[in-house]
């Protein structure tokens, strides 16, 4: 057998079966079929949708996107579709990728939100897994984050556990004092698996104009710029927990993939890099044949946790 036949790249979490650990993330890889054209997605382990809510949203003014040193300022406001045109309009088309897990990610601004969403989408065929995004304001108490509060981070996913019909995985906000507490959480309300980190609130003001670069005045920050944070929190939340966890922040290179499998990540998503450059994703999955291949890997999910410390 050769070398290149004997590499297994395959990784599962949550009875969700990888050919590769590298997924897309939420929110920067449309509904993975605006990247069909530049992307072979049969090559990407899988790839999750923009977030999807009950109704349709058309997000926030423009502008909504500003480069930093190393990373990118976003305030997309969530715009999407909605759960219904979803099944109706892009899985059909997805459904024809074989062998790429499709995860649905879901927000919402109440229980009831993410409930409802989450029961539209139980309706459709051929999702792998769905993705709880928890960094959007609680409405019905008050406005702070669903992932910024213990008590409101247990009732969501305790709800969306209740209703949903797949796995599910939560999607932790860094943009809080313990990763740890509210990883085991996450775990103890019922998450079959975590995803983190989402974006770091921040914000860029222009001194010649005194405006805000970003209309939102305030935005989410990912990119290479998080990266060591990233790593830190997926290690952080990886030793708090039993179920597995999805690492991102700033993931552009095969070397990157590793350092957050070996920081104990079973697979991890690309997010920013796609901005970058459109085929980051797949060029990544190359990129890793090729360094398990100069390493000598055949089995790539011997890295999760593989971290040595002398
Ligand atoms: C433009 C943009 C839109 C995003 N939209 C979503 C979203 O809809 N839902 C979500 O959970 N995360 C969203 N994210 C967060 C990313 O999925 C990811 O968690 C974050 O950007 C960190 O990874 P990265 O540094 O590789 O981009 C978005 C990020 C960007 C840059």
């Amino acid at each position: 057998m050769t070398a290149a036949s004997a590499l297994d790249l395959s990784v599962s979490f949550a009875g969700v079966q990888l050919r590769n650990p590298i997924i897309a993330a939420s929110g920067t890889f449309g509904y993975g079929v605006e990247f069909e054209d530049v992307v072979n997605l049969g090559k990407l382990g899988g790839f999750v949708v923009k977030g999807l809510s009950r109704e349709p949203m058309i997000g926030n003014p423009p502008p909504r996107l500003w480069e930093t040193a190393a990373g990118m300022l976003n305030a997309i406001g969530l715009q999407n579709i909605g759960a219904r045109a979803f099944l109706e309009e892009k899985l059909p088309r997805l459904r024809q990728i074989k062998d790429t897990v499709v995860i649905t990610n879901v927000f919402g601004y109440t229980r009831e939100d993410y409930e409802n969403t989450i029961q539209i989408l139980n309706e459709g065929e051929g999702i792998a897994a769905y993705e709880l995004n928890v960094s959007c304001p609680n409405t019905e108490h008050g406005g702070l984050q669903f992932g910024m509060d213990p008590r409101s981070l247990d009732e969501v996913v305790t709800t969306a556990k209740r209703v949903a019909r797949r796995p599910l995985i939560v999607k932790l906000s860094p943009n809080v004092t313990s990763i740890t507490q509210m990883a085991y959480v996450a775990q103890e309300s019922g998450a079959d698996a975590l995803s983190l980190i989402n974006t770091f609130t921040a914000m860029a003001i222009d001194p010649e104009t005194r405006k805000p670069r970003i209309a939102n005045v305030t935005a989410g920050l990912s990119g290479p710029a998080i990266k060591p944070i990233a790593v830190r929190m997926v290690y952080d939340a990886a030793q708090a927990v039993k179920i597995p966890v999805i690492g991102m922040g700033g993931i552009s290179t095969p070397a990157d993939v590793i350092e957050f499998m070996l920081a104990g990540a079973t697979a991890v998503q690309i997010g920013t890099a796609s901005y970058w450059d459109p085929c980051a994703t797949e060029k990544i999955v190359d990129g890793l044949e090729n360094w398990c291949h100069d390493h000598r890997i055949t089995r790539i999910r011997d890295f999760v946790g593989g971290m040595v410390m002398e």
